[in-house]
């Protein structure tokens, strides 16, 4: 299709002729098969891709015949959308015709862009005697904010990758047995390292930009696994790069698995008569706090459903506890005023010897 030609007028015909091409083009719907409209920007696409291949992947539908195929097709759309040239080929003229221009296809849907989303999929196992570089391990340190709405993360990564140069390099050494003969009847066996000529290879540094996606409801020490991003081997594979999420210390909440804990400060006034107020949460909600009753220090409530979202699913919150401090006045109270209160309040003096902190509860 050609498009240079076309007068402005024109382009609403374009755009029809677009939103036919699918159907008249061949090959799937990779939005309906990410449940997206086609304006879904990059973030919303690796977002749908994520939540459904947790969903669809086979290790998890062992009932279902067709899950290979389905997992399959997610891993096609998303190779398909997430790639902005790929994507411009796809919306012109389809999925047969990205097939055409090649370089598609080429993706290991067992193998994801995100590393192995720390689920631990199965069918993975190395081989254990190819060499491989080490992997290197990385903290990623990520706010409480950004555990709980989610988030995607740049890396910039300097890796070094090899390339050719000139020469060769003794490769694939391994121990032989040689057998010489020394005289009719007489053989001597000697070991000895035997190596192959390989074209030499230097190790050049490259950029290379890797995103990590921080999703909903993540804990410590997960990680996400960039296959083939570690330690280069010269004579085998590269090691991965494990990025390690490590939650920041926040100033206002404090998590517990899913569960979130803070603190509120509130006058011996609104303590006694009661109160009403917002505080922002992570993502800045507000929640609603309010008490008719007399609030002591220390007490605490229960906000269910304002905890962290759940890992598996990001629907289920945890239980956020509020814990009340009051703060007491500073100033002097005059004479008329203590009897007022007094008065108010018909609390007798606590008369009981000293037995220790009563504990609030
Ligand atoms: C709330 O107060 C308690 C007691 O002072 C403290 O241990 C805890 O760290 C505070 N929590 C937050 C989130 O600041």
């Amino acid at each position: 299709m050609k498009i240079h030609g076309l007068v402005p007028a024109g382009l609403p015909l374009l755009i029809l002729l677009l939103d036919f091409c699918l159907v008249l083009c061949g090959g799937r719907d990779f939005y309906a098969i990410l449940g997206l409209p086609r304006s879904a920007t990059t973030h919303q696409i690796k977002k749908a891709y994520r939540r459904l291949a947790k969903e669809l992947h086979p290790d998890k539908n062992t009932e279902d015949p067709e899950a290979v195929q389905k997992f399959q097709d997610l891993s096609a759309a998303y190779e398909a959308l997430s790639d902005t040239e790929k994507r411009e080929t796809y919306d012109r003229c389809g999925e047969d015709c990205l097939k055409k221009e090649g370089g598609f296809g080429s993706m290991d849907p067992f193998q994801s862009f995100f590393g192995d989303f720390g689920f631990g999929f199965g069918g993975q196992e190395r081989n254990k005697e190819v060499l491989r570089g080490a992997d290197i391990v990385m903290d990623l340190f990520v706010t409480l904010e950004e555990l709980y709405s989610g988030n995607f993360v740049e890396l910039t990564r300097n890796k070094p990758v090899s390339k050719p140069s000139s020469g060769t390099r003794k490769c694939n050494c391994r121990q032989e047995m040689v057998t010489r003969q020394l005289g009719p009847g007489r053989f001597q066996m000697t070991q000895q390292s035997v190596c192959d000529e390989c074209p030499n290879i230097k190790f050049v540094n490259e950029e290379k930009i890797l995103e990590v996606e921080i999703e909903p409801g993540m804990v410590d020490g997960q990680e996400h696994r960039f296959v083939a991003e570690g330690e280069p081997h010269i004579d085998g594979d590269p090691g991965d790069l494990r990025i390690r999420i490590k939650t920041m210390p926040h100033t206002k909440f404090e998590r517990k698995g899913d569960d979130l804990y803070t603190n509120i400060t509130i006058s011996l006034q609104d303590a006694l008569t009661g109160f009403s107020l917002n505080i922002p949460h992570l993502d800045g909600h507000a929640v609603h706090v309010s008490r008719d009753k007399i609030t002591w220090p220390g007490a605490r409530i229960r906000k269910k459903g304002e905890g962290m979202p759940n890992y598996d699913d990001n629907n289920l919150h945890g239980v956020l506890y509020i814990t009340f401090d009051v703060e007491f006045p500073k100033k002097e109270l005059s004479s008329e005023e203590k009897e007022g209160i007094k008065k108010i309040l018909e609390q007798s003096s606590i008369s009981k010897v000293y037995n220790g902190f009563r504990m609030s509860s």
